[in-house]
Parts: C-alpha cells; sequence; structure tokens
C-alpha cells in the first residue's frame, strides 16, 4: 500500500512533501475591513510545517458573494497585500498555499452583501429564509470573470494554485443543483445545462492561468456528492460531472463530506462508500481528495482503502496540528481538543466552536 508520508507528484510535475493536506477551514476571523488578521497568519503558519499542501478558507470573488462574517477577502486588488500575507504564512512551514475561491449565492447572510440583495441561480429560499434573486446572464458573465480576477490576484499573490470551490451548498452548487436551479435558460434545464455555469468558472479560471501562470500552477474543484432534497443533486448526477470535470485540465478533484466512510444515499448502482464510486469513475485521470472525520492513524489507514491519491484532515488539524509531523515520528496524536493547550485558533473560530458543541471533538 502506498506510504501517505511519500512525496506525491501532480500530472503538471509539482510535488508535494506527502499525501496529506490541510482542508479548507473557515475562520471568521479577518479584520474588520476583511484583510487576514494576525491571528489568521499564525493559525495557517502553525499547521503549515506537515501537510503537503494548505487549502485555504473560501474567500469570495464578488461582493454579493460574502457568505461569512470575517471572510477575509479577494475581490479586489486592494486585498493583495492580504492575500499575499496568507500565502506567505503557509509557505514559512514549506506546505503548498491554495486559495480557494466562491460565491455564497443563496447562503450569503443579508447583512452581509450589498443592498441586502441575495443572489442564487433561480429565485429561491435565502438562508433567512427570504428571498434569493435569480441572476440574470449578463450577471453570471460578471461573476465567471470574477472568479478569473481571483485566480490572477492568487497567481500574482504568490499562491501554488487555486480550487474552485462547487460544493457545501455554495453557487455554483446551486447552479448545478435542480432544487436550486429552475432556470429555462441555457444555465438550467437539463443535467448538460445545469453543469454549463460551472463549467464556465474552470474554463475561465484556466484560461487566467495561462495568460498569468505556467503549468505548475495547481488548480482543483471540490464538489459536494449530494443533497437531501427530493429534487436535489443524486450521487448519478454527482457521477456525470465527475466524468465531466475530469476530462477538463484540472490538477485534482476534491469530494467534501464530513465522514469518509459515507455510503452512497441516492445512487442507481451499489450502494458502496462514495469516494470509491467517484474514484471508478475518474478511472485514474485526475487524482481525488478524500476526506472526512480523519482523527487517528487508524482512521487515516482505513481512508487510504478508498484508494483516494490525497487525503485532506481538517477537524484533526485543529486539534493536533502537527499531526504529520506526528505520525511521521511514530507519536501519540490527541483526537480531542485539549482546552488547556496553546491550541493557536483565532479566537472567533474558537468561540464558533464553542457555540457548536459537538462540531470539533473535545471542544468545550
Ligand atoms: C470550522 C470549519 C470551517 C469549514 N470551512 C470550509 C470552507 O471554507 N470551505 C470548504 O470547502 N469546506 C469547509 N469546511 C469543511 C471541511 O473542509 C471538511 O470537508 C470537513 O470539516 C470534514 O473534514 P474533517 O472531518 O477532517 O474536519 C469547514 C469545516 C469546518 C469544521
Amino acid at each position: 500500500m502506498t506510504n501517505y508520508l511519500t512525496p506525491f507528484k501532480f500530472h503538471n510535475g509539482v510535488e508535494l512533501r506527502n499525501r496529506y493536506v490541510m482542508a479548507p477551514m473557515t475562520t471568521y476571523s479577518a479584520n474588520p475591513d476583511d484583510t487576514a488578521s494576525n491571528e489568521e497568519l499564525a493559525y495557517y503558519e502553525e499547521r503549515s510545517y506537515g501537510v503537503g499542501a494548505v487549502i485555504t478558507a473560501c474567500t469570495y470573488v464578488i461582493a454579493n458573494g460574502k457568505g461569512f462574517p470575517g471572510q477575509f477577502a479577494g475581490h479586489t486588488d486592494d486585498y493583495m497585500d492580504s492575500l499575499r500575507s496568507v500565502a506567505q504564512a503557509i509557505h514559512k512551514g514549506g506546505a503548498k498555499a491554495i486559495l480557494q475561491i466562491y460565491h455564497g449565492g443563496r447562503q450569503s447572510p443579508r447583512e452581509l452583501v450589498p443592498n441586502g440583495d441575495v443572489v442564487s441561480a433561480s429565485d429561491t429560499i435565502a438562508a433567512d429564509g427570504g428571498k434569493a434573486r435569480a441572476l440574470t446572464v449578463e450577471e453570471i458573465q460578471e461573476i465567471v470573470k470574477a472568479f478569473g480576477e481571483t485566480t490572477r490576484r492568487a497567481i500574482e499573490a504568490g499562491y501554488d494554485g487555486v480550487e474552485i470551490h462547487g460544493a457545501n451548498t455554495y453557487l455554483l452548487q446551486q447552479f448545478f443543483s435542480g432544487f436550486t436551479n429552475k432556470r429555462t435558460d441555457e444555465y438550467g434545464g437539463t443535467l448538460e445545462k445545469r453543469m454549463r455555469f460551472p463549467l464556465e468558472v474552470v474554463a475561465e479560471v484556466n484560461r487566467v492561468k495561462q495568460q498569468y501562470a505556467d503549468d505548475s500552477f495547481i488548480v482543483g474543484y471540490r464538489f459536494s456528492p449530494e443533497e437531501p432534497e427530493e429534487d436535489g443533486i443524486t450521487l448519478d448526477d454527482t457521477v456525470q460531472l465527475v466524468d465531466r470535470l475530469a476530462k477538463e485540465p484540472l490538477d485534482y478533484l476534491h469530494i467534501s463530506q464530513m465522514d469518509f466512510r459515507s455510503i452512497a444515499r441516492r445512487y442507481e448502482g451499489e450502494k458502496e462508500n462514495r469516494i470509491k464510486i467517484i474514484k471508478r469513475v475518474i478511472d485514474g485521470r485526475i487524482p481525488l481528495i478524500g476526506v472526512g472525520s480523519i482523527y487517528s492513524k487508524k482512521d487515516a489507514l482505513e481512508a487510504m482503502e478508498t484508494g483516494a491519491e490525497l487525503l485532506a484532515l481538517g477537524r484533526e488539524l485543529l486539534i493536533e496540528p502537527h499531526w504529520v509531523e506526528k505520525i511521521a515520528a511514530g507519536e501519540e496524536v490527541i483526537t480531542e481538543m485539549d482546552m488547556t493547550r496553546e491550541n493557536v485558533i483565532p479566537s472567533p473560530l474558537m468561540r464558533m466552536m464553542q457555540s457548536n458543541p459537538g462540531w470539533v471533538p473535545g471542544v468545550k
């Protein structure tokens, strides 16, 4: 079996020092002007010494895409210094820095977007129970361009790549999902048309990469495999999306789920482990990052059996920032937060975890 502590080479030749990456995690901890705070920079640096790459918290590409209070911004050139500071913090420990780029769509809190104008694929329900408005075709094109512009900023700020956030019910997923996309134009209706906006974002990000960077700039895509709603995304839909994405010049795909052991819920084929199903569809064309509830070395060994080339750790790296180094040294790791320890976690993130008991093991 592959040793996940050994280097991994992408098809573009870029090498990660090992096969573990830090999962993107929103920290709610930017300064009031949406620049990255010192607490956030310290948090990234602390976790940059072991993993092969750190995928940052998502940053929004346009003002009406802001989805969290305290989210560091990436939507104008005014934020270049801030973006650069995050990349530099991650590089201190030798990890590759990948900026996650996104638009919150209907999930954006109304008070965070200009004029309270929450947008989505169709007229639909917003996170506050109010209305989200369908984007016009011109606005869709503007957002596609904005993904490209934030990619350019990532290149100029020294990142090693970007991850297009097509998961977790945000705008790209809202377009792909039949639950939120009721459009009847070229961006909705059939599964093919629901893929159109995400694929245009992929194409634009790659166009900008060609213009401002070279092959070594990593472009990944994150997707959520299933939605619970009747009209929502099934694993059969996702299989088609993944098959389509695997034909694009992408460096990796990244599944988003809370447990790597999750079994397919709505799928025509045998209901087995989702990562295994996705791996079969990809059929070696592009590497896949697996994720979800990897805490102990035993969990990691079990997750490797899914065949995912790379494994992302989120919550465990909050608990044990030096997890990879400790595993490599054969040391014990803790799998519940030790609240008596200096954890180097931004205080807004710690407060958020404390107000959501059970979210991260051991947080009191
Ligand atoms: C505090 C927190 C913030 C998160 N923020 C993001 C995010 O910005 N982007 C994203 O794609 N996923 C986000 N996630 C999901 C994680 O990337 C990951 O998929 C999930 O936590 C499961 O992995 P884990 O069990 O190793 O934590 C977040 C998760 C947590 C716990």
